[in-house]
C-alpha cells in the first residue's frame, strides 16, 4: 500500500480553504493509502505565536482532524514536535539545500513582506527544508495539499534527487520521491472579500474567509457580503468573474453537485438566492463537524490517540533518519 503524508499548521483556525484543499482530500484518500496526518506545530512558530493560544490550537486542530472524519484506526495522527526526527532530519536537509532555492519560495517572499516591522525569523526562510523532512521521513509516495504548497513539493522532489545522487550507491536510492496530489477543483479557494487573493486564515479582513468554527449566522453574513460582480449571471469564468466562480467552486465542494450542475440549476436566478443556498450548504457540513470537535475535546480520548500516533510515527521516522545519518556519515559508525 502506498503512503501519504500531509500536515496543517495550528496557526489560527482552519478556513474552508483548508477544508477543501486539505481535509476533504485526507478523508477521501485515507481509504486507499497508509496515511500520516500531522499537526505541524514546529512550522507554526516560524512567525510569532502566543504560547497558550498555540497549545489550545494544537489540541483544537487535532480534534478537528478526527471531527472531519479521519479515522485513527486507519491513519496515524500526530503532533510534529512530539517526533524529534523532524527537527533532526530538517538539519540534514538544510545542509543540502541552497539559500538561493529558499529565497525563491513565493510563500517566503509573501510572509516576509507582511512581517517587515517585527523582523523575519530565519525559520521562515528554512521552513521548506522542515517540510521536506516531514515528507521524506515517512517515505511518502503522495502528498495531498492545496496549490500554494506545490512549490515546496517541487523543492522536495529536487532535494530527493540531489540526496540520492550524492549519497546513494549507484542505481540505488535512499529516499522516496513523492508526488503532489492537488484537488481538481478547489486547489486554491480565493478570499471572499478579494477573489484575486488566496483565502487565508491570517487575513486581517475577517470577511475574506470563513473559518471552520464560524457560527451559522456568521457564515450566512460572510457569504452575503462576498464580492461578486454586477452582471447577476451565475457562470464559471475565473478570468472575468472570479468572485462568482470562487463561490461556485466552494458550493460544489460543500454539496454533491458539480459546478456544471450548479450553473444549470441556478440559470435565471439572482446572486441572492444562490448565496442563501450556498450558505446553508456550508452550514450543513460545518455544524456537525463543530459539534463533533467539541465532543472529542471534552471526551478525553484525544491524548491516547495522539500518544499512539506519535509512537507509530517515531518508529517510521527514526528508520529513515538513521538511513540519512548513515548516508551522510554522522556518528561513529553506521547504525541500523
Ligand atoms: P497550511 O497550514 O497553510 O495549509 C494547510 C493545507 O491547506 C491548504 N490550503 C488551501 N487549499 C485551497 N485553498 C486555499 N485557500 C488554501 N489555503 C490553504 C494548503 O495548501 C495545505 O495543503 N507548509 C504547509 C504545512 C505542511 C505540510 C508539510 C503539508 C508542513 N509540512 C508536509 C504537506 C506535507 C502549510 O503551511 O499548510
Amino acid at each position: 500500500m502506498k503512503t501519504i503524508f500531509s500536515g496543517i499548521q495550528p496557526s489560527g483556525i482552519p478556513t474552508i480553504g483548508n477544508y477543501i484543499g486539505a481535509f476533504q482530500q485526507f478523508t477521501q484518500l485515507q481509504q486507499d493509502y497508509n496515511c500520516y496526518f500531522c499537526i505541524v506545530d514546529e512550522h507554526a512558530i516560524t512567525v510569532p505565536q502566543e504560547r497558550l493560544a498555540l497549545r489550545q490550537q494544537i489540541l483544537n486542530l487535532s480534534a478537528l482532524y478526527l471531527a472531519v472524519g479521519i479515522d485513527p484506526k486507519k491513519s496515524v495522527i500526530f503532533i510534529q514536535s512530539e517526533v524529534s526526527a523532524h527537527a533532526e532530519a530538517a538539519w540534514i536537509v538544510q545542509c543540502n539545500t541552497y539559500i538561493g532555492e529558499l529565497e525563491r519560495m513565493t510563500q517566503f517572499k509573501d510572509k516576509s513582506q507582511n512581517n517587515e516591522k517585527s523582523g523575519v525569523s530565519v525559520g521562515l526562510l528554512t521552513y521548506p527544508p522542515l517540510m521536506v523532512a516531514d515528507i521524506i521521513l515517512y517515505n511518502a509516495d503522495l502528498v495531498p495539499v492545496g496549490e500554494d504548497q506545490k512549490q515546496h513539493l517541487e523543492l522536495t522532489r529536487d532535494f530527493v534527487d540531489r540526496f540520492n545522487n550524492r549519497y546513494a550507491e549507484k542505481n540505488q536510492s535512499i529516499l522516496v520521491k513523492p508526488e503532489v496530489h492537488i484537488p481538481k477543483q478547489g486547489a486554491r479557494i480565493m478570499s471572499l472579500a478579494d477573489p484575486t487573493k488566496k483565502m487565508s486564515k491570517s487575513d486581517k479582513n475577517t470577511k475574506g474567509f470563513i473559518s471552520m468554527m464560524d457560527a451559522p449566522e456568521v457564515i450566512r453574513k460572510k457569504i452575503r457580503s462576498a464580492v461578486t460582480d454586477s452582471s447577476g449571471i451565475i457562470e464559471y469564468d475565473t478570468e472575468n468573474k472570479p468572485g462568482i466562480s470562487n463561490l461556485l467552486t466552494i458550493y460544489a465542494a460543500f454539496s454533491n453537485k458539480t459546478i456544471e450542475e450548479l450553473v444549470v440549476q441556478y440559470e435565471g436566478s439572482g446572486y441572492g438566492e444562490f448565496k442563501n443556498d450556498l450558505a446553508e450548504a456550508i452550514v450543513a457540513v460545518l455544524e456537525p463537524i463543530q459539534k463533533r470537535q467539541t465532543e472529542i475535546l471534552n471526551s478525553g480520548e484525544l491524548d491516547k490517540i495522539l500518544d499512539e500516533g506519535a509512537e507509530k510515527a517515531r518508529v517510521a521516522a527514526n528508520k529513515t533518519l538513521q538511513k540519512m545519518k548513515n548516508a551522510v556519515g554522522l556518528g561513529r559508525k553506521p547504525r541500523r
